[in-house]
This record gives C-alpha cells, structure tokens and sequence, in this order.
C-alpha cells in the first residue's frame, strides 16, 4: 500500500500544524457540549465530548480500549414548547423491550411530535433568518434537540434530507402507478416504501452523517478534514467542506470507486488521494494519518456523523405519521447506517414518538459479507474477509461499525441477509425501470426484500421501508445497458417508424 504521487505525506501537503485553528474552543461550544459525552461501545468507558484547555487536545475517535464510541447526551424540548408541562418529557424514558408495546408513548412523545412536525410544516421563505429557515427546513436539522447542540451559526448544512418516501406495495401504491407496483409484485408485498436517499444534496445518503459531522469540524476549529471512501463519503465530504471553507481530503480505493461519485469529489476540490488497496486498506491509513497530521476524521468511526445519520430514521417515522413500520431494510457496508438508523428508532421508542422498535434488516452482497457470517455464528466471533462485490460502495471486508451494529440487531430482533450479485443487478433493473432508480448498493434492499419474504421471514402483510441508499447517476455503468447502437437511426420519418412498430 502506497500513497501515490499526487497525495499526502505526513509533514506536507495539507500543512502539518495547520489543519486545525489553536485558538482555545469558543465559549458558546464548550457551553453547548458540556453535557454531551463519548461512551465505548465495547468497555462503557465515558469521556467528554470536548475539553476546555490549551492547546486545544486532539479529538477522540476511539476508546483507549480501541473499541468505537457512541455520542450521550440529555434530550431537552426547547422552551417554547412549554403548553405541555416539561417535567413530562425531559425526564421520562422508556424501558427498551421490543417486544412490549409503549402504551403511555403517545402522550409523552406529543410534544416532540408537534416540535418536529411544526418544523417540517413552515415554509422556506428567505425573508426569515436565513439560518433558521435552514434548520427547520433540513431534514437533519429539523430534529436537532436529538442530533447535536450546536449553536446556529456553526452549522454547515445545504440543506439536507426531506427525501420522497415512495409508496410501491402491491395494495398501497396508489391508482395508476402500475410501474411502482412491478416493485411491490417483485418483492411480495401489499405494504411497502422506498426510502430514496439518493435524493440528498450529492446523492446519498451521507450528507445527514456529513451536516453534522461537518458541523462538529466547525465548532473545534478544524482547517482540513479527511475520510476513507467507497466514493458517497468523499463526494459528499468534498462538498460540505468546500461549504464550510475546510480543506477536503480522501483516499479512494484506486480504481475502484464508480464515476459519478470520482467525478464529484473532484468537482468540489477536495485533495483526492488514491491509495494501491482496497476500501479497507485506505480506512486503516486515514485514521493514522488524521492522528498524526491533526486533520478532522469524518468517517463514521466519528461518533458525530452516525448521530446524523439517525435523521433518516427520524424522518421515516415522522413520514409515516409516527407510526412504526414492521420492518426497515436496507444495504450494509461499514455498519454505520444500521447503526444510526437502529439507534434512532431505540431513542424515538425511548422518548415515546413511537409506540414499537421496528425490526431491521441489513443486507449484505455476498462477496462482502463479514456482518453476516457473524450474525450466523450468533455473533459469537467477528469475521473480516477480502471483499468483492459489482455494488462498490458496500465493497467492505473489516466494517468499522461492527459492534454498534451488532448491539443494533440484537436489541430490535433484526436479522442480517446476504444476496448475490445477480440478484442485486436482477433488483436494481426492477427498480430502475419502475422509473424511480438507484446505485448497485441500493438495489441490495429490494433483493434482500425479496429473499426475506420468500422465506417467510417478512411476512407479505407486514408494513415495510426499504432505504435506497444512492442515486442512479452515481454509477453510469454498472447494470444500465451500454448499447446504444441499435436505436441509432437516420433522421427521417420512416426510419424512425421502423424502429417503433
Ligand atoms: N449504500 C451506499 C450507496 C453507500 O455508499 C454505502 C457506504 C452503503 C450503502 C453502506 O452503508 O457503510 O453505513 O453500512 N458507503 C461508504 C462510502 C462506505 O465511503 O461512501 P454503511
């Protein structure tokens, strides 16, 4: 493994020293974070989420341990909620039991109800605050209270989120959608939807991990800020930090990340370092190198990018009118997503927005799957395998978030699926040509739909969201016909007749 030509080396490039502001943290965030902690997901160990002090110390992504950490903080409804008496809300929470429902939720999860749905119901209208009108109209922001306490002015946000929530089941597609059905058909189910987050602002999902994690950099002074990638990450990283004024920088398997996704993080600016490795081998590099050269990491070993990655979990439910699907399914590579997305839902159970945790279920391609042989061991061991897959992005043999995600599965009764390339091509052409679309890795969800209720596993009248997790555009190649030369045609009439009839 090399760092090419073109790269970093420790001491050059990015400007060792000044990748970050040594400016002691501003008073506003060190208020704002004080009662927000890191906890080990593997030892419990806690740790502040920032320190007061100068120099400013270096950000903590991992345990002493080693184990990865996962963001604690108390949730508080802001004052002007305060028609519901507060003593309700900001102190109680429920016991975690699946299978139990919360009956008393409703009521005690009214006011974030409202909260969010208020939000969700103002209008952009530019004549407001600009920053306000920002956060409430973000699909991220909206739910902040539960995200980060950033004060306004740090935060870096497009905005984000508010992606369609498609209705494509058998009996709930709606009247002359017939080719929304086709997916519905494909999958078995009468009650089913499609999460698309490749309607995000650079096309995946990662711009909800991003908004904040971006926004963290903000608040600590962060100058230059880096991730290892399977191409969503880098574009979306290369955007947000091109907003925010930050120096991007990434490390991409070479050769081995789909065009779109290349072509944006270089359109955005961001130092594009290919590494001779895969996605693993870059993941390991960029930690060592953030370590050393004091760049902000932003992959989701960054505790604060998983907390945004719960508002696609937020945003499933407040879509649904805060009533839980049965299940929730969708593509797995590093395990940040499961994990974010099953942490959200524990948290909407907890603070009673919903009344029932949805089941999860992760897919993975076959060639990459070292979270489900696990999961058939019982989670008895952790597997890491050289990956291969045609769905590049979830091409990932040593997933970061391996332990989050396990604790995830096993607390919502989830389930952890393989599915072949084949039938990930044979799910992504379903897809596609219902006329709604998405990258390799995200037909993972219909392909791994359809094998669960083929085996009985998702039952074919449960209520059930898939997540596709990129846009169509990201890979121009991969299971989209190429030949083209048989509809080329002479500019004439009859020509054209011909090709028609
Ligand atoms: N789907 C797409 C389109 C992705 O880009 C990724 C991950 C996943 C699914 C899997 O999500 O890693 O949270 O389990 N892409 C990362 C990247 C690795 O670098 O863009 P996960």
């Amino acid at each position: 493994m090399a760092i090419n030509s073109t790269g970093l080396r420790p001491g050059q490039g990015a400007g060792e020293g000044n990748n970050r502001s040594n400016a002691p943290l501003p008073v506003d965030v060190l208020e704002a974070m004080s009662t927000t902690s890191l906890r080990c997901v593997e030892c419990s160990a806690v740790y502040p989420a920032v320190v007061a002090g100068q120099p400013v110390p270096s950000p903590r992504y991992r345990c002493e341990c080693g184990g990865v950490l996962d963001v604690e903080m108390p949730f508080c409804l802001p004052k002007q909620q305060s028609h519901y008496s507060r003593e309700d809300f900001d102190t109680k929470s429920f016991e975690l039991d699946a299978a139990t429902d919360n009956d008393s939720a409703p009521s005690a999860g009214a006011a974030w109800r409202q909260l969010f749905d208020e939000r969700a119901a103002n209008p952009p209208i530019w004549s407001i605050g600009t920053d306000k009108m920002l956060h409430d109209s973000s699909g991220v922001w909206r739910y902040r209270e539960l995200l980060l306490p950033a004060p306004e002015q740090y935060v870096i946000s497009r905005p984000e989120g508010n992606t369609s929530l498609y209705p494509v089941g058998i009996e709930n597609c709606g009247s002359g959608r017939s080719g929304h059905r086709q997916i519905g058909l494909y999958a078995g189910l009468e009650r089913f939807f499609l999460k698309h987050e490749g309607e995000n602002p650079t096309g995946s999902f990662k711009d909800r991990g991003m908004t904040v994690g971006v926004t963290m950099a903000n608040m600590l002074g962060a100058r230059a800020v880096a991730c290892a990638s399977t191409g969503n990450t880098s574009a979306s990283l290369a955007s947000y930090a091109a907003q925010a004024g930050m120096r991007g920088i990434v490390f991409l398997p070479a050769g081995k990340v789909a065009g779109g996704k290349l072509s944006q993080t270089l359109a955005y600016g961001a130092t594009t370092v290919q590494i001779e490795g895969d996605f693993d081998d870059a993941m390991r590099l960029v930690e060592q190198v953030c370590n050393e050269m004091q760049i902000y990491l932003l992959n989701s070993l960054n505790p604060f990018r998983v907390e945004g990655q719960k508002a696609i979990g937020f945003e499933i439910l407040q879509q649904l009118d805060w009533q839980a699907p049965d299940w929730v399914v969708l593509p797995a590579g590093n395990l940040g997503n499961t994990s974010a997305i099953g942490k959200a839902f524990r948290q909407a159970y907890q603070l009673g927005l919903i009344s029932h945790l949805p089941r999860i279920a992760s897919i993975q391609a076959a060639g990459a799957n070292p979270f489900y042989q696990s999961f058939m061991q019982g989670f008895s061991q952790r597997y890491s395998v050289h990956a291969e897959t045609v769905a590049t992005a979830i091409k990932i043999g040593d997933p970061v978030s391996f332990s989050r995600a396990r604790r995830v599965i096993e607390e919502c009764d989830g389930i952890v699926e393989q599915v072949t390339d084949q039938e990930i091509l044979a799910a992504k052409v379903v897809i596609d040509r219902a006329g709604i679309g998405c990258e390799p890795a995200s037909a993972a969800t219909l392909a791994g739909v359809r094998n669960l209720v083929a085996r009985g596993v998702i039952q074919r009248d449960e209520r059930v969201v898939g997540i596709l997790t990129g846009n169509l555009l990201k890979d121009g190649q991969t299971g989209i016909p190429q030949q083209t030369d048989g509809v080329v045609v002479e500019a004439t009439l009859d020509a054209v007749r011909k090709v028609l009839s």
